[in-house]
C-alpha cells in the first residue's frame, strides 16, 4: 500500500517537473527513415510536451546543402524564397498539426538526391532533432551474367554479372548451387548522374563448384535483393583443359629431337670424312701395290698388310650403314612427333573454336535479351501514352465512331461499366476491367484514390485513352515489377501506397463530373 502511493507520488513529482520545470524537447526518430524514389513522405518531428507552435519560426534544414533550407516557417508563413531550389514545390508542414507541437516534413516525390541527414529546430526553444533519410530506387534491374572467356591458369570458366539502377549502393555475392559463397575479384561500383549505381564482379568458377551460380545483388538497408542463377555447361571446363602444356611439351619435344638429329648428322659428316680419308688411303695403298707388283711379287708382310686394309674397309663401311640407319630412325621419329604436334594443335584450335563459337551464343543471346527489354519497355511506354503519337488503327476508330453515335451517352458520363477486379495487398497496383461489351472512352476521366480516409491522390486518363470492351488495365506504381497478365498498363508515380489494414476507397469521376464509388474495403 505504502509503495504504491509512494509510487504515484514519485510519478506525479516527476510529471509536474517534466511540465514546469523541463525543456521541451523535440522528438524524432530513432531509425532512418527509408523511401522509395517517386513517393511522398513525412519527417516526423515533434515537440514533447506539445504546445502550439505555429506562431514560432520553425525550420527544417539539411546541414550539407546551400542554400541549407527545406523548409523554413516564420510568422505564420512558408517562406519559399529561402528555400533550397530543389525543395521548392515538395516540402509543407502539416498546419493543422503546429498547434500540437507536430512539425513534421511533407515531402513529396522523393528523389535518391533528398537521401541524407535533416534537421529540424526550434531557435526559440534551442531545440532540435536529426532524421536521416534514405531513398531507395525503384528502377533496379536483375542482374546479368555473362560468359567472360577462360582462364587456362585455374582451368575455370571467367563469368561477369552486371545490375544497374540501384540506391544507395548495394552489394554482390556470388554463390554456388549449395549457397556457399564464391571468392570473387573485387565489386566495381559506378554512380551514374542520376545518383544511381551500377555494380559488376568477376568470378572465376572452377569445376569442383558445380556448375549452377548465382550471382546475387542485394541492398539490406532498404531490404531488396535481386539475384540471377546461371548454369555454366561441363563443356566449357572441358574446353579449359586445352591448355598451353601440351604444345609446351610437343615444342620441347620437337627441339630435342632436332639438336638430337643435328648432332647424329654432325657425327656422320666427321666420320664419313675419316672413312673416305681412310679408304682413299687405303685404295691408293691398293692401287700402288697392284700396279707396282705382280700378284706372284705379293710378299708375307703385303698380303698381311692387305686383309687388314680389308678388315678397315669393312668397318668403315659398317660403321656408315650404322649412321645412316640411326639418322632414318630419327627422321622417322621427328615425323611422328610432328604429327602428333600438329594433332593436338588442330585439337585445340577446335577447342579454341568452339569457346568462340559458345562466346558468340553468348552474345547473341545477351542482345535477344536487351532486344527484348527494349521491346517490353516500348510496348509499356505505348500502353502508358496510348494513341497520343500515333492514331489508333481505322479499324478501332470507326467502330468507336459508330458505338458513338449509337450510344454517346454511354461514353461520356455513364460509369457502371468499369469495376476494380484487384487491389493489391501491398499497395503496388490496383487492377481494373470494362465489364460493358463496349469500349470505354476514358478521356478527361479520374480514379481518385484514398487511403484511410486522408491521404488521396488522383489519377487522370491521358486524352484519346480507350478502355476496350471486356478488357483489363493495370494502374501500378512501380516501373519494375509487371504483376499481372493485362491488356492495357498504366504507370502512376503518384499513386498512394497503402497496406494490410488500411482503409482503400477508389472513386471514378466522369468527365461530367459524375462520381462513382468502385471499391471501398479494408485490405486483408
Ligand atoms: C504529426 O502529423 C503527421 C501528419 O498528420 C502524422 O502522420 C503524425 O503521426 C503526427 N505526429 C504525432 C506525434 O502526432
Amino acid at each position: 500500500m505504502a509503495g504504491l502511493s509512494f509510487y504515484s507520488l514519485s510519478n506525479c513529482i516527476l510529471h509536474v517537473l517534466l511540465v514546469h520545470y523541463c525543456q521541451s524537447r523535440l522528438i524524432g526518430p530513432n531509425q532512418p527513415i527509408t523511401a522509395t524514389a517517386g513517393e511522398d513522405i513525412t519527417l516526423p518531428c515533434h515537440l514533447v510536451p506539445g504546445e502550439n507552435v505555429a506562431a514560432m519560426t520553425l525550420e527544417w534544414t539539411r546541414p550539407d546543402l546551400d542554400p541549407r533550407f527545406v523548409f523554413l516557417w516564420r510568422a505564420g508563413q512558408d517562406l519559399i524564397n529561402m528555400k533550397n531550389p530543389s525543395y521548392i514545390g515538395r516540402s509543407s508542414l502539416f498546419t493543422d498539426e503546429l498547434k500540437h507541437g507536430n512539425i513534421s516534413l511533407k515531402l513529396c516525390k522523393v528523389k535518391p538526391a533528398d537521401e541524407g541527414r535533416y534537421r529540424c529546430h526550434i531557435p526559440e526553444k534551442n531545440e532540435e532533432a536529426f532524421i536521416d533519410l534514405v531513398v531507395a530506387s525503384s528502377a533496379v534491374s536483375s542482374p546479368v551474367i555473362s560468359l567472360e572467356g577462360i582462364d587456362r591458369d585455374k582451368t575455370g570458366v571467367v563469368l561477369e554479372c552486371k545490375s544497374e539502377g540501384w540506391h544507395p549502393k548495394p552489394e554482390l555475392l556470388w554463390l554456388d548451387a549449395e549457397g556457399n559463397l564464391l571468392s570473387a575479384g573485387p565489386t566495381e561500383t559506378l554512380r551514374g548522374p542520376d545518383d544511381l549505381y551500377t555494380v559488376s564482379s568477376r568470378v572465376t568458377v572452377e569445376k569442383r563448384h558445380s556448375n549452377n551460380i548465382t550471382c546475387r545483388v542485394q541492398q539490406k538497408q532498404i531490404s531488396k535483393s535481386r539475384e540471377t542463377h546461371r548454369h555454366v555447361p561441363d563443356e566449357f571446363f572441358e574446353l579449359t583443359s586445352c591448355s598451353a602444356a601440351p604444345i609446351v611439351i610437343g615444342l620441347a619435344v620437337s627441339l630435342a629431337v632436332s639438336i638430337i638429329l643435328i648432332l647424329i648428322g654432325v657425327f656422320f659428316i666427321w666420320r664419313q670424312n675419316k672413312t673416305n680419308v681412310r679408304r682413299a688411303h687405303c685404295d691408293a695403298r691398293k692401287e700402288q701395290e697392284t700396279a707396282n707388283r705382280p700378284e706372284s711379287d705379293k710378299t708375307e708382310r703385303d698380303q698381311e698388310q692387305d686383309k687388314l686394309m680389308l678388315q678397315d674397309i669393312v668397318a668403315c663401311e659398317k660403321n656408315h650403314h650404322a649412321a645412316e640407319e640411326k639418322l632414318k630412325e630419327a627422321h622417322r621419329q621427328l615425323e611422328k612427333k610432328d604429327a602428333e604436334i600438329s594433332n593436338m594443335k588442330k585439337e585445340c584450335e577446335k577447342n579454341q573454336h568452339a569457346v568462340e563459337k559458345l562466346k558468340e551464343a553468348d552474345e547473341k543471346l545477351k542482345a535477344a535479351h536487351r532486344q527484348l527489354e527494349k521491346k517490353d519497355a516500348e510496348i509499356s511506354n505505348m500502353k502508358k501514352e496510348p494513341d497520343t503519337s500515333k492514331p489508333p488503327p481505322e479499324k478501332s476508330q470507326t467502330s468507336f465512331e459508330e458505338q458513338n453515335k449509337s450510344d454517346s451517352a454511354n461514353h461520356s458520363s455513364k460509369t457502371g461499366d468499369i469495376t476494380v477486379v484487384e487491389v493489391e495487398k501491398n499497395g503496388s497496383y490496383i487492377f481494373l476491367k470494362n465489364t460493358s461489351s463496349e469500349n470505354k472512352l476514358l478521356s478527361g476521366w479520374k480514379l481518385k484514390l484514398q487511403i484511410n480516409n486522408r491521404e488521396s491522390a488522383t489519377y487522370e486518363f491521358k486524352e484519346n485513352f480507350i478502355l476496350k470492351a471486356g478488357k483489363t488495365l493495370l494502374l501500378r506504381q512501380d516501373a519494375v515489377n509487371k504483376p499481372n497478365e493485362t491488356d492495357a498498363d498504366l504507370l502512376w508515380m503518384n499513386m498512394v501506397i497503402w497496406n494490410i489494414g488500411d482503409d482503400v476507397k477508389i472513386d471514378l469521376i466522369s468527365n461530367t463530373g459524375e462520381e462513382q464509388m468502385l471499391f471501398k474495403n479494408k485490405i486483408m
